[in-house]
């Protein structure tokens, strides 16, 4: 990669629904770009000392939910990184207006039925910890589409390999880089 080339000053955030790889891209694209990577679920895991899972059960969604956007919050305040968010992450009011203003926005875009197929033997995501997972994931991807649509850049991941869906962001990001030059 060539690092003359200057993507964003702002921190690249990945967001779309569980599963569509945003973890996996991002530390992959951070180390292209050369830049730091994080991860806010692996973060929030870190300062509760518990996995995720736990703490829906001990704390409840919404106490995730707040830790959630106050990671997030934290990492804004950093110089050109790249961060993978969890998959309800933009359903903090707060969040989504600060990642609007202070991040370039990446929506990784994949269908229920994809996600379905990648994760169903994972088992640690627990809104998924239902009869019908397959139909909770075509719920949240309908109520949480509004959100991702305001991400800055949308990359369907569907019919793409990893490789692929790299080149595409890094693409993407070098054009607005130049538009922003203009
Ligand atoms: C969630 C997605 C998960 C994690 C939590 C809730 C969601 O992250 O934050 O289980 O609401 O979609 P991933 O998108 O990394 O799986």
């Amino acid at each position: 990669m060539n690092s003359d080339v200057h993507y964003t000053k702002k921190p690249i955030v990945l967001v779309g629904m569980m599963g569509v790889g945003k973890t996996h891209i991002g530390y992959k694209l951070a180390r292209i770009l050369g830049v730091t990577f994080f991860d806010s679920d692996k973060l929030v895991e870190e300062k509760a000392g518990c996995a995720i899972s736990e703490i829906f059960e001990r704390f409840g969604e919404q106490k995730f939910r707040e830790a959630e956007a106050n990671t997030i919050h934290e990492l804004l305040d950093r110089p050109a990184c790249v961060i993978a968010t969890g998959g309800g992450a933009l359903t903090a009011q707060k969040t989504l207006e600060s990642l609007k203003i202070r991040a370039t926005v990446i929506w990784l875009k994949l269908s229920p039925e994809n996600i379905f197929e990648r994760i169903r033997d994972s088992g640690h995501r627990p809104l998924l910890n239902n009869d019908d997972p397959l139909q909770t994931l075509r719920d949240l991807s309908r109520q949480r589409e509004h959100l991702y649509n305001q991400a800055d850049i949308h990359i369907d991941v569907d019919d793409l390999a990893e490789e692929e869906i790299i080149q595409h962001i890094i693409k993407r990001l070098s054009e607005s880089a130049k538009n922003d030059n203009v």
